[in-house]
């Protein structure tokens, strides 16, 4: 207990940013687990001697602070708070000098974002940036960081930044929990999982057809919830920002609620249903459900089986079934009437309950299955593909929503 010291001088930042290079040098061997991050090398050490890490971002950053948190927070082994940048600054948070903040940005200019910097930094903190942008005020200001190398994001909308930013805050939580020998295996099961994450978001890129179908199902509906728990309470943040943002406010429109041109939408933590959600549901409302097999998986069968008591509308958005055979998971459904593949016997009870809730009207999206910390990168794109397919079927203009622009640089 009691605050740990401030990291040493030789560890301390040094003015002036950082070179462009530094943050390029993320590289592992599949087989080794073992990440490294060349523009935090030589600050791994001062950041576990810290007493916290405190995430700051705006917007779909800061929902990829969401999903990563629980991962940051089991190999560092440290608390882990996510802080919204402009809430953070309205309160003037406390920060320490034996304090890390994390500053995440695409674009690595958002005012709020960099308001935050200057002022953990002006408190004494180790600030690190995330960024997608070589040269952003951010990544001049922070003191270490890494770059998403994601390429130049276009539409107003953050996507490929989305998922790769969880993706390099997995990487960061890998780097931090190296030298835990008690987390090696699972520390390599993840890197593995980082080899094969571009087929399982291939998987759910082909998905691409049925999303179009379901926008089709959807684009009338005057509200969308989604629901989503753990990893994956941050996805139903973010597909509900993606399909229409939070709040009232919008413009009625034809008798809809049309709000950044798209509809009216939540996201839930699935476990505040019973907090007052629940209220809300009836046989009209749509709901997107996130029940991938991560550790929420049981507690997410049961909100799907109490919604399901209330007659509610339901999108599972599930796993692809195990089943048996010996071939490995299989894709084996998608919308509408005649589409599921049915096999005779099922590996997992997670499968059953899914084909049990099909049975009883809900659609199934099925995803490929990956480790609970990436799950949340895969489960997403299908909910991406969704809010494009609704956007045009709408008539909007997808890479650019009424009112936003792509930087925020004003507070
Ligand atoms: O560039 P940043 O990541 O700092 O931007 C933060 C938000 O303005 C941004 O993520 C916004 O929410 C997205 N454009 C929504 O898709």
């Amino acid at each position: 207990p009691g605050r740990l010291p401030a990291p040493s001088p030789s560890l301390s930042p040094s003015p002036g940013g950082y070179a462009a290079s530094d943050f390029g040098g993320a590289a592992s061997d599949f087989e080794e687990p073992y990440i490294r991050l060349g523009g935090l090398a030589d600050y791994v050490e001062g950041i576990l001697r810290c007493r916290r890490i405190v995430f700051i971002a705006c917007g779909t950053s800061f929902h990829a602070c969401l999903a990563a948190r629980a991962t940051l927070e089991e190999f560092a082994a440290m608390p882990v708070v996510v802080e919204l940048a402009g809430d953070f600054m309205d309160r003037e948070a406390p920060v320490f000098r034996d304090d890390t903040c994390v500053f995440v940005s695409q674009s690595g200019e958002t005012a709020d974002t960099l308001r935050a910097l200057e002022y953990a930094k002006n408190k004494g903190a180790l600030c690190v940036g995330i960024t997608n942008t070589v040269g952003s005020a951010i990544s001049n200001a922070t003191h270490c960081g890494v770059h998403l190398n994601c390429g130049y994001e276009i539409g107003v909308a953050s996507t490929k930044a989305y998922t790769s930013q969880i993706v390099a805050l997995t990487m960061v939580a890998l780097l931090l929990g190296a030298d835990r020998r008690s987390m090696t295996a699972k520390r390599l099961d993840h890197v593995r999982a980082l080899a094969a994450l571009p087929d399982a978001v291939r998987g759910a890129l082909a998905l691409d057809a049925d999303m179009r179908e379901l926008a089709a199902q959807l684009k009338d509906a005057s509200d969308l919830l989604f629901f989503g728990r753990g990893y994956n309470y941050s996805t139903a943040l973010e597909a509900a920002l993606k399909a229409g943002g939070r709040g009232g406010g919008g413009r009625r429109l034809g008798g809809r609620v049309k709000e950044v041109a798209l509809i009216h939408s939540e996201g839930i933590n699935a476990g505040e249903m019973k907090h007052g959600p629940l209220a809300l549901v009836d046989e009209n409302l749509p709901i997107i459900v996130i029940a991938t097999m991560d550790a929420m998986h049981r507690k997410m069968e049961s909100v799907i089986q109490q919604l399901l008591a209330r007659s509610a509308r339901l999108i599972i958005l599930c796993n692809q079934a195990r089943r048996a055979g010996g071939r490995g998971d299989v894709p084996c459904g998608g919308f509408g009437a005649g589409l599921w593949f049915r096999a005779p016997r099922l590996e997992a009870p997670g499968d059953v309950a899914m084909d049990a809730f099909a049975a009883r009207g809900c659609s199934l999206i099925r995803v490929p299955r990956t480790v609970d910390a990436l799950q949340p990168v895969v489960n997403v794109v299908p909910l991406q593909l969704l809010s494009y397919h609704l956007t045009t079927l709408r008539g909007f203009n997808v890479d650019q929503p009424r009112n936003l622009a792509k930087s925020v640089t004003v507070t």
